[in-house]
């Protein structure tokens, strides 16, 4: 706890970053890394294998590989990344320290520190104001402008990889908003955040589809929380709730498995919670 708080206090990235919550998240997630290594190994694994056999599945030239979401890179087969394409971007809000200097050897990597949603808590702000005024609009005018986050990349993308960011991707914009309290409107309040994080989500997964010829996405999609009373309780996460199931299904190339997130007592002594990642593959 008290290596986690001096982690946090010392730590390097952009106030957007650590104002919004990335920071602590991802302190959050090293800590649980290493409680729970040794469960988590089988889902990295996956991840890392459907990330291979998509390489393959690349026509043409290797120029440009990006992932979103790259985090610890434990996800990630970076050797094999670095090894095929000519360039290869690491996109996240943050990366630590140790995560540049450990890839450093790779000539061709780069790390982009950038929100992939342009900004979005410029937005929320409008939003908020609005509501308060009563004047909320429809929802596209509070949307970010992504160009300006795609034009931190290369405009040749010829794989694109959402390394396991979308159930977090709607979370952040919607916890920021949520603490914002409402006294009288609570109940709209909640509705209108929730319009705007799938909204945000939407408009996410729409730049994913236009950006490359061959899009990787892996996500987790569903807890499941494994009670000692032998009952299961299934929560729907955001990718699940606004990406259909439908377009895993007109994907080229689809695996899904069981992440072992939280054994118990990891979160609590009566429950065991359980991932259900997907992963899929489109050539677009
Ligand atoms: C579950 S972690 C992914 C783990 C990672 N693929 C790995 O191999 O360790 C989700 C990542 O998405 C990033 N993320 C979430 N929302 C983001 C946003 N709007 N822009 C950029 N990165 C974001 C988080 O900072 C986090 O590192």
């Amino acid at each position: 706890m008290i290596r986690e708080f001096f982690r946090y206090l010392f730590f390097r990235c952009s106030s957007d970053a650590r104002r919004l919550g990335y920071l602590y998240e991802l302190i959050a997630f090293e800590a649980r890394i290493e409680r729970l290594e040794k469960f988590w190994v089988p889902h990295f694994e996956k991840c890392r294998n459907f990330i291979s056999e998509g390489i393959k599945h690349v026509a043409g030239a290797k120029r440009n590989v990006v992932v979103l979401g790259a985090g610890t890179c434990l996800e990630i087969p970076l050797e094999k990344l670095v090894e095929s394409f000519e360039e290869v971007w690491l996109v996240d809000m943050l990366f630590s320290e140790k995560i540049r200097k450990t890839f450093s050897i790779f000539k061709n990597l780069h790390f982009v520190e950038t929100d992939v949603l342009a900004g979005w808590h410029k937005n929320s702000e409008r939003l908020f104001k609005d509501f308060t005024n009563g004047n909320v609009r429809d929802y596209t005018h509070y949307m970010p402008d992504t160009k300006d986050f795609w034009q931190k990349l290369p405009c040749e993308i010829d794989l694109l990889v959402s390394a396991n960011m979308l159930s977090q991707l709607s979370l952040f914009p919607e916890e920021f908003l949520l603490k914002k309290h409402h006294h009288g409107k609570a109940k709209s309040w909640e509705e209108t955040v929730n319009q705007f994080s799938s909204q945000l989500f939407r408009l996410h997964l729409t730049d994913l589809f236009k950006a490359s010829k061959v899009l990787i996405i892996i996500s987790d999609i569903k807890k499941c929380i494994f009670k000692k009373n032998n009952t299961v309780e299934q929560v729907q996460l955001y990718p699940e709730m606004v990406f259909n199931s439908n377009d895993f299904e007109q994907a080229f190339l689809t695996d899904e498995w069981n992440w072992n997130f939280a054994p118990s007592p990891e979160i609590s002594l009566n429950e065991s919670h359980v991932h259900k990642v997907k992963a899929g593959l489109w050539k677009i």
